[in-house]
């Protein structure tokens, strides 16, 4: 019994395929870093091209390292939620197109809830019920989870996500993209009290984060209220470690502390982290120390299985289970709403 589940919801083109037993037969991912490097950020058109170019001879290798034929596949999966529309399309049709061919059962995947499925992947005992928190490129989202496919958002980021604020920040200080493990490798050398950046809705009772004003306060840093011109910044390498770790102090600070409330208002013992930023070394150490001190069971995703990647897609698995699958109707849904 194997599963092929193919991911192309932001910039990674990636396919695998995995056993009932969530053993990765065949992974195989083509990064679009190179691409969207000058840009800063990831350019929605140039990422669904190059999934288009990419997304056969991903599937192809998936499928070739596992030895595994076509005609033996259970089921073809795909994240068709949320994410980037172009991209999102390219995955569902390619998903589509070969479910039809192959004459093999279509299941759809929400991306969020498949990063935090991750933690169950990478876990000897059941992660549920739990907080899960998401943290990622393109969203910031709590929930509490009482399997890995019964999740009631909680909240999540009313503008900008944590890994959008680091990428943006890195943007800023001109440290390549995407920006995340360059401000954190540069931030280990800074001092986390240089700058005293707000931490955005860290006190309020609810579960929304905000880290806008935070983009706009390290802006302010570098280069002056008003001021739009980073080319004429002159900053050495202390103060950039500087503003760097203060930063991700911020970050860290807003998202342990939600995640605890979290943890405590929903009477759980486990709180499961997953998604990009989770890769994040002091965020994992701030959250092992709060396990520590609270009493909960810490589950995070193992860094490589944090950036996006079809292995999560064994979730699939658990809709297989409870027979939930999608039709050839199955169409993307972006989510320009919040709340998955
Ligand atoms: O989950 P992901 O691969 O894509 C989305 O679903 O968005 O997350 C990508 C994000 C990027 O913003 C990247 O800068 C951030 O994760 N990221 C990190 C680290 N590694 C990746 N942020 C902070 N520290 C890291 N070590
Ligand atoms: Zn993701």
């Amino acid at each position: 019994m194997s599963l092929l589940t193919i991911e192309t919801t932001c910039d990674e083109t990636a396919a695998a395929v995995i056993s009932e037993g969530g053993k990765v037969l065949g992974s195989a991912i083509a990064t679009q870093e190179k691409l969207h490097e000058r840009f800063t950020g990831v350019v929605p058109e140039i990422a669904s091209r190059a999934h288009v170019e990419r997304i056969l001879p991903v599937i192809d290798a998936a499928l070739r390292q596992s030895g595994i034929l076509p005609e033996a596949l259970t089921a073809i999966a795909v994240a068709y939620t949320p994410g980037l529309a172009g991209s999102l399309l390219v995955g569902v049709v390619a998903a589509k197109t070969l479910a039809a061919a192959w004459r093999k059962p279509l299941v759809g995947i929400n991306h969020l809830h498949a990063h935090l499925y991750a933690c169950q992947l990478s876990s000897t005992q059941d992660v549920y019920p739990s907080i899960g928190l998401v943290v990622s490129g393109g969203h910031t989202s709590l929930y509490h989870c009482t399997s890995a496919l019964d999740l009631t958002y909680l909240g999540g980021t009313i503008d900008d996500a944590a890994g959008e604020a680091f990428d943006k920040v890195a943007a800023m200080l001109r440290l390549g993209f995407p920006g995340g493990p360059a401000v954190s490798r540069l931030a280990a050398q800074g001092s986390r009290t240089a700058y005293s950046f707000p931490r955005s809705m860290i006190h309020d009772d609810h579960f929304n984060f905000s880290f806008s004003g935070l983009k706009t306060a390290v802006r302010y840093a570098i280069v002056g209220p008003g001021k739009q011109d980073f080319d004429n910044v002159r900053m050495d390498d202390k103060q950039k470690a500087n503003i760097c770790a203060s930063f991700e102090t911020a970050v860290v600070d807003v998202l342990v502390s939600k995640a605890r409330r979290a943890v405590r208002k929903h009477r759980v013992s486990q709180l499961c982290v997953g998604g990009g930023v989770a890769a994040n070394r002091y965020l994992r150490s701030e959250l092992e120390a709060a396990s520590k001190r609270d009493g909960f069971r810490l589950t995070i995703a193992p860094p490589e299985l944090c950036t996006d990647n079809a292995v999560m897609g064994a979730i699939a698995w658990e809709k297989i289970r409870r027979g939930e699958f999608a039709s050839l109707d199955l169409d993307i849904q972006p989510g320009l709403q919040r709340g998955y």
